[in-house]
Order: structure tokens, then C-alpha cells, then sequence
């Protein structure tokens, strides 16, 4: 396990969903998918997060994707698909009349979904289970490089175990410096936090992990209400069965704190942190209180804006780039605002949850 690591860009003229086919042919394509093929790791874009890829049905690629990450054997995998081919060859039984309508609608795009898993799958690649994770991502680069390596990708988020996830190509040899031969840069990725992963085993479908397509969406398509698995339930807030094991989820170095914030209480949140340098994730709608805030309770802070709170796309797209960058600055603590958990919200909100300590 150590590599020249190779970050290869691909022009930002050629991503574009109707450009595949020239994509395909394309130099960087090619080299990533012919690593692929000899059962090497490729870091690739999609329109989530960058993701770690591997042949889904080489269990030794797929051992090493574990062994890179440094992640727990027992997470399994999201297997990228490039068409209804793929998915036919990799799951069993006939799609059911719910998941069609939830394939028609949000493929390709941010939504994974748990069906019964085919042969052709690696054991590895699902942890033992008898279901897979299936998703078709839109990004061009990674629709691309399936077609092209010819065989679906097993990619878990190209990050080291518990870090937060890469949403740009720097991110990733941030990370993976070293441990892989190539990374394909395809820009920032636009949504920003992982797939909506959605159980559809079931006589109703079951959100296993909220994500960049929200159960608003999903209930406008089916109409009807569905359930989370305890995804964003109360239990994060009770001890971890495994001490240490929930704090290092999507989590830098410096200490997540989420936080009820406002316009009204940011003067008095400001002044429990005097002298210290603390960095503040907040909405344009609590940045209005800054301008009536006393100059000196202004020190030492950093501010990021993450957007309104009512439109948690910017929150969503920025905060895994915002934690990273905050990372390097020295700061004893990062407080981020709490959002409603409606929309992308809910995904930003379950990422902040498992990143954050409590107080
Ligand atoms: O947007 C995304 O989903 C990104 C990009 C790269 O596609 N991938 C990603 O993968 O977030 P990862 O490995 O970081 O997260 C996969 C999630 C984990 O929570 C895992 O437990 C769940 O999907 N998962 C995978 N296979 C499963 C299965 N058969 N049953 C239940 N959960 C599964
Ligand atoms: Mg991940």
C-alpha cells in the first residue's frame, strides 16, 4: 500500500450528462478504468460526495477499499450502477412496483436503495449480508468510468474512516495521499452530503439514512408517510454501546458543537467564549445579530454562513468543505447552528449529530 498518488482533473467543459460518450474515451477514463480492471482503487466524483471505488465483485479490490479507509469490516458497501442492466444482473427477484416508481423519478441521482443481492456481488462488498446497496449516481465522470470499466463499483465515500467526506478532489489526496494510484478530479461535488439510503424490502420503504434526496421527495412521489430507522432519533443522544465509536464520524480534529442559535442570542453565546477562538457555522438569518453585537466578543472568532435556514442546499453543499477548512486553523471549538430537519436539513442535521460532542 504505497503509491504515487495521482490526481488527474478532467475539464469542467466535458462534465455533462450527454457527454459520456466522449467521456469514455477520454485519457483519464481510460487509465482509471484499466486500474479498476487489474483490482486497484480509483477516488472518483459524484454529485453527493467523492467516492472510493473498487470492482463490487472482486472481494480482494473490495478488501482493500476496508483496508485503505481504515474501515470497520462490518459497514457494508453502495455498489454504483451505470443502468437497469446492472441492476438486473446484481439483485434478484422483479423490482417492485414502489422501488420502479422511486427509480423512475430519482435515477440517476442521490438516492440508494436495499434490495436482495445477486452472486455477482462480493461477499465483502456487503459485509456478509444478503442485501445490496444500489445506486445510480448522476455525475457524469462516474457514470463514465462504470460504463467504461464495465462492471458496477462498490464506493464508499473516499475518506479515512471517521473524517468528514471529501466534496472536492483535494479532499480526497488530503486523505488517501499514498494509498491509492489515482484520484479523478471532476470538480466540487454539487449536493454535498452522502445519498438518501431507503430500504425497499419491506411492505413500505424505510430511510435507513437521510440524504441528498429527502423524504419529502419521496412521499410527494409514493403518497403516502414513511419512517426513518431511528436515523435521526433521540438514542444519539444516549451513551454509545462502543465508547468512541460514534465520535469520530464525519468529525475533524477540533471538537463539533451543535447548537439552538439565533440573531437574539448570539451576543450572549459570543461572550461564554471570550479569549478563546472558536469558529461559528451560522445562517444568514443569525448573521443579521452580528451587526448589534459588541466589537470585543468579535475577537478571535471566525464566522462561516452557511446559507438561510429555510433553504438548507448551500448548508448541505458547504459543510464537509467548512469543517475541513476550519480543521487547520488551531481552534479549541467549531459551534454549528442547528437546522429544521426538513428537506436537505435532515441529512445536514444527522451528519452534524454524529459529528458533534455534546456539552
Ligand atoms: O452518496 C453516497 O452514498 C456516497 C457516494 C460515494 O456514492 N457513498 C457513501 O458510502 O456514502 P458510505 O460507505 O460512506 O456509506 C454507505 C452507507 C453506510 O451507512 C452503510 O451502512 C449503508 O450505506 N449500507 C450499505 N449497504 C447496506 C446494506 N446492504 N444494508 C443496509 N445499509 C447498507
Ligand atoms: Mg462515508
Amino acid at each position: 500500500m504505497d503509491y504515487t498518488t495521482v490526481l488527474e482533473k478532467i475539464d469542467e467543459s466535458l462534465l455533462d450528462i450527454n457527454k459520456i460518450d466522449s467521456l469514455k474515451r477520454h485519457r483519464v477514463i481510460k487509465m482509471a478504468a484499466a486500474l479498476l480492471q487489474q483490482g486497484e482503487l480509483v477516488a472518483f466524483p459524484t454529485e453527493t460526495v467523492y467516492g472510493l471505488g473498487a470492482d463490487a465483485g472482486s472481494g480482494e479490490a473490495v478488501a482493500r477499499i476496508f483496508q485503505v479507509k481504515g474501515r470497520p469490516q462490518d459497514n457494508p458497501l453502495i455498489v454504483h450502477i451505470a443502468g437497469k442492466k446492472q441492476l438486473v444482473d446484481i439483485t434478484v427477484n422483479n423490482l417492485s412496483a414502489t422501488a420502479e416508481k422511486l427509480i423512475e423519478r430519482f435515477w440517476p441521482g442521490p438516492l440508494t436503495l436495499i434490495m436482495e443481492k445477486s452472486p455477482l456481488i462480493a461477499a465483502e462488498t456487503t459485509a456478509g449480508l444478503a442485501s445490496v446497496a444500489v445506486r445510480m449516481p448522476s455525475h457524469p465522470v462516474a457514470l463514465a468510468l462504470i460504463e467504461e470499466s464495465g462492471f458496477p463499483l462498490a464506493a464508499p465515500s473516499a475518506n479515512r474512516s471517521g473524517a468528514p467526506s471529501p466534496t472536492l478532489a483535494g479532499h480526497v489526496l488530503d486523505d488517501l495521499k499514498g494509498r491509492i494510484p489515482l484520484i479523478v478530479g471532476g470538480g466540487p461535488c454539487s449536493i454535498g452530503v452522502e445519498s438518501t439510503v431507503l430500504d425497499v424490502r419491506g411492505n413500505q420503504p424505510l430511510i435507513l439514512r437521510p440524504g441528498g434526496i429527502s423524504r419529502e421527495e419521496i412521499e410527494e412521489v409514493l403518497g403516502y408517510h414513511i419512517s426513518s430507522a431511528g436515523a435521526i432519533s433521540k438514542d444519539s443522544n444516549k451513551k454509545p454501546a462502543s465508547p468512541g465509536m460514534k465520535y469520530r464520524h464525519y468529525s475533524p480534529e477540533t471538537p463539533v458543537y451543535l447548537k439552538k442559535l439565533s440573531a437574539d442570542t448570539m451576543a450572549a453565546e459570543l461572550a461564554k467564549y471570550q479569549g478563546e477562538a472558536v469558529a461559528f457555522l451560522i445562517t444568514d438569518e443569525t448573521a443579521c445579530g452580528l451587526t448589534a453585537v459588541a466589537e470585543e466578543l468579535l475577537e478571535d472568532k471566525v464566522f462561516m454562513t452557511m446559507g438561510s435556514r429555510y433553504t438548507p442546499e448551500r448548508y448541505a453543499s458547504q459543510v464537509f468543505a467548512v469543517l475541513r477548512k476550519l480543521d487547520r486553523l488551531g481552534l479549541t471549538r467549531i459551534i454549528a447552528e442547528e437546522i429544521p430537519e426538513r428537506g436537505l436539513g435532515a441529512a445536514v442535521m444527522n451528519r452534524l449529530q454524529k459529528a458533534s460532542l455534546k456539552e
